[in-house]
């Protein structure tokens, strides 16, 4: 029990207001009352009893039954339906002794019954009880409320500091991100330039072969004819045959080589373009103009590959976006990679959904005050969401033979690490693929 508690229930100064219709009693109780230290206010009837409670709520009540109208049921009963006395601990006074009058007493909302004529040492005895667990009831009640403020206060600090953590888990998963490609950048710059030159000399000599064995198979093929019509059934002109056959195998491994070869040749340029963070390379530029040559670059290579895909490219411009200060070349690029990825994504849903589905491109751009959005949303195949997390990663790519996997992880380089910008996917696989860039202005 704190101090404050334990002064108050000690301390004599509480005011208990006794209610009786006979001045004798009155008189009587509140001496004996009055010589313990209490302050007792002393009232003839009900009605001045209601009155005086709601006016200066007492501490406890000693309230009489028998008294003409209202008596002390009613007078208890109006009590407790007032939320200012409803709290006052009541002590009836009564002559009448049976165990019914007491129920009544006790379901009237009574907290203890003396019955007369009083004996002293009762009534002193009934009052300090009352009057403590009263106090008790007042100080829980104020502890409960503290209590209750303390918990909805740290609520709220745990709110917060969940969302702190939150954000610094974003920060920190950020952080990473651009870690792991600058860690990425520098290593993939020493791979790719130890792999460039050996690998142009591959491919020049594969074109090369490729070149010669072309002569060689057409000058052969001139060779057999002239022989077979002068020895049609000679044995040089079966070793001739062969020996075609063989020059046609050499000719498809070249080929073979010559392909893959530029294919390495693809994920190098790739990773160069990794590497070449050029701040340096900053200008003022007009966005819609930047996204509107990225869509026509990038249609333009669609088409190369899936001649037969008509996409209905639906664009958005919001014309009050204000020149963007960045790199340019970086950022064309990112938007191609993205673009790239949708017209893919549309060629495969072709592919699946078949002849009645149209391809759909929708792109937009709007002016934020302090960042511009732009979003490239296509209807093909989605993102499975099993793989969501892992599509930014460095080389993650489902296009077996198609895709080097760094398109994105590129895309947000240049987006996040060099432009101070976000870059967000969302997917509902089968139905849709939307990415959002911001950029600061
Ligand atoms: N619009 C999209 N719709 C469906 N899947 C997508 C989309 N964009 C990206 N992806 C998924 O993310 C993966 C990674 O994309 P990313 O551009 O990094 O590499 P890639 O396209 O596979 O290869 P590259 O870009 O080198 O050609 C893709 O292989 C594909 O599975
Ligand atoms: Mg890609």
């Amino acid at each position: 029990m704190s101090p404050e508690v334990s002064k108050t229930i000690m301390s004599p100064r509480e005011n208990i207001l006794v209610v009786d219709d006979k001045p004798d009693n009155l008189r009587l109780l509140s001496n004996i009352l009055i010589a313990e230290g209490y302050k007792v206010r002393k009232v003839l009837n009900g009605r001045l009893a209601l009155d005086a409670a709601k006016l200066d709520p007492p501490d406890l009540i000693l309230l009489d039954i028998m008294m003409p109208d209202p008596d002390g049921y009613q007078v208890c009963q109006s009590l407790k339906a007032n939320s200012t006395t409803q709290e006052i601990p009541i002590i009836f006074l009564s002559a009448l002794n049976t165990v019914a009058d007491k129920v009544k007493a006790f379901t009237m909302g009574g907290v203890d019954y003396i019955t007369k004529p009083f004996q002293q040492e009762e009534v002193l005895a009934r009052v300090k009880t009352h009057l403590q667990i009263r106090q008790l009831n007042v100080s829980l009640h104020e502890q409960n409320l503290r209590l209750a403020e303390e918990v909805q206060h740290r609520q709220q600090v745990e709110a917060e500091l969940t969302k702190t953590l939150q954000e610094l888990r974003e920060t920190q998963a950020q952080m990473v991100m651009k870690e792991k490609l600058a860690s990425l950048g520098a290593l993939m710059a020493g791979i790719a330039h130890e792999l460039r030159n050996p690998l142009n000399f591959v491919n020049n000599y594969a074109e090369g072969s490729i070149e010669l064995l072309d002569e060689l198979a057409a000058d052969l093929q001139t060779h057999l004819q002239t022989h077979l019509q002068t020895h049609p059934d000679s044995v040089e002109s079966a070793a001739l045959g062969e020996f075609q056959d063989l020059l046609d195998e050499i000719r498809g491994n070249a080929q073979a080589i010559h392909q893959h070869g530029k294919r390495a040749e693809q994920v190098i340029a790739n990773m160069m373009q990794h590497v070449r963070a050029d701040h340096s390379g900053l200008q003022s530029f007009e966005l819609n103009g930047l996204v509107q040559e990225a869509i026509s670059l990038s249609y333009h290579n669609c088409r190369t590959q899936f001649s037969n895909l008509e996409v209905a490219v639906q664009v958005d411009y919001d014309a009050t976006i204000p020149p963007i200060q960045g790199s340019s070349g970086d950022l064309i690029r990112a938007f191609i990679n993205l673009l790239d990825n949708a017209f893919y994504a549309l060629s495969q849903q072709k592919l699946q959904a078949g002849e009645s589905f149209v391809p759909r491109l929708q792109i937009s751009t709007q002016n934020c005050g302090n960042h511009v959005l732009i979003t490239v949303r296509d209807n093909g195949i989605g993102v499975p969401s099993d793989i969501q997390a892992k599509i930014f990663d460095p080389f993650f790519t489902t296009k077996a033979n198609d895709g080097t996997g760094l398109g994105l992880s590129i895309s947000y380089d240049v987006i996040v690490g060099q432009h101070g910008g976000a870059l967000v996917m969302h997917s509902e696989p089968g139905d849709f693929t939307e990415f959002a860039i911001t950029l600061p202005i």
